[in-house]
């Protein structure tokens, strides 16, 4: 095996500032700014790709190498990544697009992509010698948070806004063993609280805001290239929230394109939201900064946020890659994810389903060139919030436990459908 790369740094996002992998620092300690995982570019030109990733499983750890995890011993994995890339040909019929495929990141251990940064942030908590991890969450950090806790043996503290998650979640993150506190405010009120709990030693936060969580989440690009026959999409249709998964697909894309093995990368195509849309607003506004949004409100609980921390970075990706933010309403995001799950078989929760709902919407506005190649991250599974579903249907229709009843009702559903 190739000896794991070891020359790895934090570099602040705003000022440059460098700093040692091993320390313990969320925020650059200059400006304040985020940061990011940098290698040394020499190293990663060394790794021969094809030889070493292709003896191992589709998966997060297959791309070992370039993971900035130092002791192999201490990995906390449930095998997460490796999910499937669906090719969906009746959504390319429905709306004339050459190749649209889905990657179901609902197919992760706890259901959605939260476990690619978890397995790289719960195994740098050990290494740091941490008690105790915290979070912030609308929802599925903290599912996946708890769970792999759990697995490291680390007590889990998370912050959910009380009334605002989806049940699917919160019974995930309970039944894990973490303690769950709904505090009375959003997602945005939860992360200033976790930030302040940070400063103290014991809590390691992992939020997105912890830059390895993004180093785990960039796999995802490394497995969409490996998946298409070693090529890139035209177009990659992504939610955003807090904003960290988008970053963490830039930088695996732009890592493919130093690595000689890609010339360019996919556009952006980001969506929000409307009713939790800051990213989306400052982009059509041609703005270089966000205002951040109070009251926030959609049926994807999931991207319930108005002051996403990694905006300015997402800002970029999308600028950089001649791509797009768009916004759509709950209810194309309810019908995305019914035409998602009744024409292709996929069940997405609504988040989940709102890069389907942005497709559906740039195809009819003439955005995208029909003879595209789209890939849509599907980023978690609709079992999370069966809520949504069921809200939407009346009560069900119930018959006695004979034949002629059930042929008589089955007659009375077909006439109502035609
Ligand atoms: N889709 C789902 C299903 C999510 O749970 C999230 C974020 C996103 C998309 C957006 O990703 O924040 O990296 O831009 N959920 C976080 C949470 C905020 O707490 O579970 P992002």
């Amino acid at each position: 095996m190739i000896e794991a790369l070891r020359k790895y740094w934090f570099r602040c996002i705003d000022c440059g500032a460098r700093y040692d992998g091993d320390e313990k620092i969320y925020f650059c300690k200059k400006c304040g700014g985020l940061l990011d995982v940098e290698y040394e570019d020499s190293e990663l030109a060394l790794i021969p790709w094809s030889k070493s990733f292709q003896e191992r499983p589709l998966g997060v750890w297959r791309y070992r190498e370039l993971l900035p995890v130092r002791d192999d011993s201490k990995i906390v994995t449930m095998n997460e990544g490796g999910t499937r890339l669906i090719r969906c040909r009746n959504l390319e019929k429905a709306l004339g697009v050459k190749e649209i495929y889905v990657k179901n990141e609902g197919g992760n251990p706890t259901g959605s992509f939260k476990d690619r940064g978890m397995t790289v942030g719960v195994t740098k908590a050990l290494e740091v010698g941490a008690r105790t991890t915290i979070c912030a969450s609308t929802g599925n950090t903290s599912s996946s948070l708890a769970a792999y806790s759990a697995k490291a043996g680390l007590e889990c503290v998370v912050l959910v806004p009380a009334g605002k998650i989806a049940l699917g979640k919160l019974s995930q993150a309970i039944i894990h063993g973490a303690k769950v506190l709904a505090v009375r405010g959003g997602f945005d009120d939860c992360l200033r609280l976790v930030k302040e709990l940070s400063r103290d030693k014991r809590f390691y936060l992992l939020n997105s805001i912890n830059s390895f969580r993004l180093e785990g989440q960039k796999t995802a690009a490394f497995e969409i290239y490996e998946q298409l026959g070693r090529e890139v999409p035209d177009k990659l249709f992504i939610p955003i929230g807090n904003a960290g998964n988008i970053v963490a697909y830039w930088k695996g894309f732009r890592e493919l394109k130093s690595l000689g093995l890609i010339d360019k990368l996919p556009s952006f195509m980001g969506v929000q939201a409307i009713g939790a849309s800051p990213i989306y607003k400052a982009f059509i506004q041609g703005s270089d900064t966000i205002t951040p949004m109070e009251n926030v409100e959609t049926i994807a609980t999931a991207i319930r946020i108005g002051r996403p921390v990694n905006w300015k970075r997402a800002l970029k990706a999308v600028r950089e890659t001649n791509g797009l933010v768009g916004a759509v309403t709950d209810e194309e995001i309810l019908n995305a994810q019914r035409i998602l799950a009744s024409k292709e078989g996929i069940f997405a929760e609504p988040a989940g389903a709102s890069p389907i709902a942005f497709l559906i919407k740039a195809v009819k506005e003439g955005l995208i060139e029909k003879d595209s190649r789209v890939v849509c991250i599907v980023t978690g599974h609709g079992l999370k919030d069966p809520d949504v579903v069921l809200k939407q249907v009346g009560k069900l229709t119930e018959v006695e436990a004979d034949i002629d009843s059930v042929l008589k009702a089955l007659r009375a559903a077909s006439a109502k459908a035609i």
